[in-house]
């Protein structure tokens, strides 16, 4: 941090403790302060425990939790929505496999938003946006199980309006109805991956719409900002650590040599949470139930050395994206799909952010230190060099 008397304010590289916004949706700051998670004042290890991504949804997008009443609606609207434009899946059968998924996604979400019924109505309209999201929350699943099945060389499955937001992506994706520990264990992650605060993502959908640009601008800025490994991606570089360490024997040595060499280690540290993440805590759980469920420890036992070294002697946890890599391979998930599936249940969040943003706009601009050149004449053009 550095001030410069000639600018109204001071620099924070990074926006690092920065309080850019006020926000009722989560709270960081929490009871126990640091490692605290909360979304509307409901501690997440609460909402861990006893709601679905559906109920955790309705409580961004709607501000309470829903009662019995209410939840069937809401849950009667997003399977109801979950179909996307057929152009759309004609357009992912053309789009190179080599494309990153990421990428991919962005495209279908402007795709998407080209077909909503409500697609000019005012960006500030509260009711419309709510709407909106509602309908981003169902079709994102599809649009991204789409896509993995296409690259797998099979037809797009259409949605099954028997199951679960959890349980049908993971059947869209995979072609298998799942196990109910399996929906369960995905259901959590989406829970836990639906919203947090002013992350990346998050700030770059609310600059997006503090313009008074559209929710679904909002959305393709957040996927794009999403799709970096400090970001989103690591859960997929996570799951590339591992893979690298290759066996239980080799971890020790690798993690040696990853502290000496002052590598990255993708799956942890995190900018806010300096004493751990509380969402990687309830995950690890489930990570090994999965293990056991389908008899492969290998990665629990690559996994526990490393988790343990890094946060002993680098003093950095894991965080969110740490156990969701292990936990997405036990599902019989693709790697590309890992950082798609934060943003399918991330969607729920950015939304709220975007829709409060615009609730009580104020334009987002901040300033810049300039540090170029000063006072510098224009020269003919025959004078350049
Ligand atoms: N491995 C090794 N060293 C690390 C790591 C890591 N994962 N994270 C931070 N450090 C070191 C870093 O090298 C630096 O050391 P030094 O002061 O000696 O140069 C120090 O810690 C501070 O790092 P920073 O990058 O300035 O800290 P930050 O608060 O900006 O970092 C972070 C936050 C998430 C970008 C970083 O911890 C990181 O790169 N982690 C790996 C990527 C990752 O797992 N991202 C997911 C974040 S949580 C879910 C999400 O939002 O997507």
């Amino acid at each position: 941090m550095s001030t410069d008397s000639e600018l109204p304010g001071t620099y924070y590289p990074g926006l690092e403790g920065v309080i850019s916004n006020e926000t009722a949706i989560t709270n960081l700051e929490g009871r126990k302060g640091d490692g605290d998670l909360e979304y509307r004042g409901y501690r997440i290890e609460d909402l861990a425990e006893h709601v679905s991504y559906e109920e955790a949804a309705y409580l961004l997008l709607h501000g309470e939790l829903p009662n019995a009443g209410q939840l069937a609606e809401f849950d009667s609207r997003l399977r109801s929505q979950r179909q996307i434009p057929g152009e759309l899946i004609d357009l992912l059968r053309h789009i190179p496999r080599e494309a990153h998924s990421m990428d991919v996604l962005r495209t279908s979400l402007s795709v998407i938003s080209h077909f909503d019924p409500e697609v000019n109505a005012i960006s500030t309209d509260h009711a419309a946006n709510v709407r909106k999201a509602e309908r981003i929350v169902a079709k994102t699943a599809t649009a991204v199980a789409a896509r993995e099945r296409l690259l797998a060389g099979q037809e797009p499955l259409a949605p099954d309006a028997s199951l679960s937001h959890a349980g049908n992506f993971l059947y869209m994706a995979t072609g298998k109805k799942p196990s109910a520990s399996m929906t369960r264990a995905f259901d959590l992650s989406l829970v836990l991956y639906a919203e947090h605060e002013l992350n990346a993502s998050t700030f770059a959908a609310r600059v997006t719409v503090s313009t008074l640009s559209d929710i679904y601008s909002g959305i393709v800025a957040a996927v794009g900002t999403l799709k970096g490994p400090l970001h989103g991606g690591a859960n997929e570089e996570a799951w590339k650590v591992l893979v690298e360490v290759g066996s239980p024997d080799n971890a020790e040595h690798w993690i040696q040599d990853a502290l000496a060499t002052k590598k990255r280690i993708m799956g942890f540290g995190h900018r806010v949470y300096k004493t751990g993440d509380p969402r990687a805590r309830i995950l690890k759980v489930w990570c090994r139930k999965l293990a056991d469920e389908i008899g492969e420890d290998k990665w629990e036992k690559i996994a526990e050395p490393i988790e343990r070294e890094v946060t002993a002697q680098k003093k950095l946890p894991p965080n969110v994206d740490w156990p969701t890599a292990r936990l997405y391979h036990y599902m019989g998930l693709e790697t590309d799909v890992y950082t798609p599936i934060f943003a399918l249940a991330r969607v729920a969040g950015w939304s709220a952010h975007i829709i409060e943003q615009l609730d009580s706009n104020r334009l987002m601009r901040p300033r810049a230190r300039y540090t170029g050149p000063a006072n510098r004449p224009v020269k003919p053009i025959q004078e350049r060099r």
